[in-house]
């Protein structure tokens, strides 16, 4: 029964593969992997602060950090709540240029919106509300810590007034910069300048994640943090979360279609690998298995046997991990001064 409804699931897929060739890029980015919304406040509100959150085990605060954010996609309200909650600046790195000048107002409102739930000290988004949002905590109140250190709500005004007046676009703004795509920017200018990159749901889609790897590195100071939630799942393209994995290389081939991104299906062991080869050590890592949050994944019922090569040898950690959240950092250089607060010495 499995067999007979994948096989038809298979060339549906494949039927929307080819697809791609026919119809604009455009209509699919319009329609897939786009995340949260510029206009849903609490969706960015719950990613940073269930980024932060987990940070804490590091003691790292934002509190005049440079950060940094691989695809931010329409999501960008995740860097104003860095910015609210004090980091110095925000600069989101995307391959699609997701955010626009022309979304002013837009952006005026996640900014008004956001500032008010600091300003409430709202608790932070349950799963009930936000079920496929990775990390899950076990204390979803809000962070009282980040707002005794940027000085509660006087510097939450000033830093709402600040953000709106420079809207001229994201990308005039000093402290909020938009560049995408980046692939098409010199990046050379912001080597060594961050203190922390993280991503939430994009390492899953990158192309070529080794180039990535290295890019982060690069753009770090030393000593710098760098975290990323990464989605294992078949997003919807299996009725098991694993089933991506059941595709051979030439039938996913035409799966991916003409799409500029889809999913790399790279397992979290060799994400870690990837990131290690760049230099970077491993500081921690936060797993969702299956069937462990229900909110999450069910257990699959497709096991690795039924996987295609090279994924049939995938380790049975690899195997069951829905989601993951890793921890990396760059290393002081000999003789060099860590960056500040990274508090992962
Ligand atoms: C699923 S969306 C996630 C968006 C956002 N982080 C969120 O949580 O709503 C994936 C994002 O990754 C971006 N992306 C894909 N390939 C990328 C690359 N090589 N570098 C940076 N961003 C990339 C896409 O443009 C898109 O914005």
């Amino acid at each position: 029964m499995i067999t007979e409804f994948s096989f038809a699931n298979k060339l549906l897929q494949v039927a929307k593969g080819l697809a791609t060739y026919v119809v604009p890029t455009n209509w699919y980015l319009s329609r897939s992997g786009r995340g949260g919304s510029t206009n849903d406040a609490g969706y960015c509100y719950c990613v940073w602060l269930r980024h932060l959150r987990t940070l804490e085990k590091f003691g790292w605060n934002p509190v005049q950090k440079k950060i940094c954010e691989l695809g931010p996609g329409n999501s960008i309200g995740v860097g104003i709540a860095a910015l609210l909650s004090g980091a110095e600046s925000y600069t989101g790195l995307d391959a699609v240029p997701y955010s626009t000048v022309e979304q002013k107002a837009q952006i005026t409102k996640i900014i008004n919106d956001l500032t008010l739930l600091f300003q409430k000290r709202a608790p932070i988004p349950q799963p009930e509300q936000y079920p496929q949002i990775v990390p899950q905590l076990e204390d979803y109140s809000f962070p009282s810590w980040i707002l005794a250190e940027v000085d509660s709500l006087a510097n939450l005004t000033a830093t709402k007034t600040s953000l709106i007046e420079g809207l001229d676009g994201p990308e005039r703004n000093p402290r909020l910069k938009y560049l995408a795509p980046y692939q098409h920017i010199d990046l050379s200018g912001y080597s060594r300048s961050y203190d922390a990159i993280f991503s939430q749901a994009v390492f899953e889609h990158i192309g070529n994640p080794t180039q990535t790897y290295h890019l982060i590195f690069d753009l770090l100071k030393p000593g710098g943090l760098s975290w990323h939630v990464i989605d294992f799942r078949s997003h919807g393209l299996s009725a098991d979360w694993n089933g991506h994995w059941t595709y051979p290389e030439w039938l996913w081939s035409l799966v991916v279609g003409h799409r500029q991104f889809f999913l790399n299906r790279i397992p979290l062991s060799a994400h870690l690998a990837l990131a290690t080869q760049a230099g970077f050590e491993v500081e921690g890592v936060m797993t969702y298995a299956e069937g462990e949050h229900q909110t999450l994944a069910k257990k699959s019922r497709l096991n690795p046997t039924q996987f295609a090569k090279p994924f049939d040898r995938m380790s049975r950690e690899d195997a069951s991990t829905v989601s993951g959240m890793i921890f990396l950092k760059k290393p002081a250089a000999e003789g060099e001064t860590e960056t500040s607060h990274c508090g992962l010495n």
